[in-house]
Order: structure tokens, then sequence, then C-alpha cells
């Protein structure tokens, strides 16, 4: 089975993420590890395609919606799974909403796999965007409001290991 990872990561946290998802493969699994934002994947070369990216301004990279959009048919019609990464995982139910094409079919989910806010990791105006939603969220946290409790977000592990489980199945069959 040949198997495409595919992300688009500004700072690398969904890169890390695809990095993640490799390494709990079985080695038997032969697998390309593909950065949207220099390479163009054919999706003809594979049996199955992860695809994957964080949110900026609440939505995903225009390089990914671009890539979903015009593969969708193909997508729908082999095995795929997506995934995404955003710093406010109170909202992640949204921005899947958002940023699954209409009639776009992932047949092993849309996942979340977490994210990272660190400022000190970043420069211009992604630290200033960075630093200012750890406060929001850091302030929710002690604020005596009808607001949900909020916590900085990391990668999950766990979320990345059901997809690995998931492709694991898929080359057993
Ligand atoms: C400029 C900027 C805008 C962001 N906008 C959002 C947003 O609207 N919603 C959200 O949940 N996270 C947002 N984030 C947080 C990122 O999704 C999070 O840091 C993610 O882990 C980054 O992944 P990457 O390094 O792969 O780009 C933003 C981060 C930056 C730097």
């Amino acid at each position: 089975m040949k198997l495409l990872i595919a992300y688009s990561s500004k700072n690398g946290v969904a890169r890390r993420c695809a990095e993640m998802l490799a390494s709990f493969l079985s080695p038997t699994i032969e697998y390309d590890l593909v950065d949207l934002a220099s390479d163009t994947p054919d999706l003809s070369a594979y049996d199955c395609a992860v695809l994957g990216g964080s949110i900026r301004m609440a939505k995903l990279s225009k390089e990914l919606r671009a890539f979903l959009k015009k593969n969708r048919d193909v997508l729908s019609n082999m095995e795929s799974a997506l995934y995404i990464c955003c710093g406010y995982s109170h909202l992640y139910e949204e921005y899947r909403d958002i940023s699954t094409p209409r009639k776009c079919r992932f047949s092993l989910g849309v996942h979340h796999f977490g994210g990272e806010l660190k400022p000190d990791k970043l420069h211009g105006f992604d630290r200033l965007v960075v630093r200012s939603m750890r406060k929001r969220i850091n302030e929710a946290d002690f604020e005596d409001s009808d607001e949900v409790e909020l916590s900085l977000p990391e990668i999950i592990p766990e979320n990345v290991k059901l997809v690995a489980e998931s492709i694991k199945k898929l080359e057993r069959l």
C-alpha cells in the first residue's frame, strides 16, 4: 500500500504531526511525506492520502484549501483522512465544519491533532497573534464568566495514533 501524507504548515506544528503519524506506521507501509508549499502531489500514485494543516485567521491555508477543492472527487473515492491543527481547541468543530469542502468525503474521517501557541518560537506578526491568543486563553481560565474553560493547546498523540491505526488496518485487508 502506498500512502501520501501531505501537510501545509506555517510554523512547523502540522509538519510535526505529519512526521508523528509516519512514526506510528508499521515499517512495511510505504509513504511519501509532502509539503504542499513546495509540491503538488498526484493522488493517482497513492492508495491512501492523509492531508493536514493548521488554522490561521479561522481558515486552513490557501494551498491546502485549493488542493482539497481540486481533488475533492478523487479524495472521496479513495481511502483518505484530513487533520486540523488549531490554537483554540474549543473551536475545532467549527473549523472542521467550515474547512471540509462540501461533498468531500474522508473515509478515515476528519481529526483534531491539537496545536501549539508558543510565541517564543515565533517572530513578528505571528508572535504577536499567538501571544494574544495565549493571553485570551489564560484570562478566560480565571474569569468568573460563562466562557467555556479554555486550556493551552498541545499536539494530541492519541488522535494521531488513531489515524495510524486505521491505516494499519487497511494494510491488513
Ligand atoms: C497568524 C496566526 C493566526 C492564527 N489564527 C488562528 C485561528 O484563527 N484559530 C485558531 O484556533 N488558531 C489560530 N492560530 C494558531 C495556530 O493554528 C496554531 O499555532 C498551530 O499549531 C500552528 O500550526 P503550524 O505551525 O503548522 O502553522 C493562529 C496562529 C497564527 C500564527
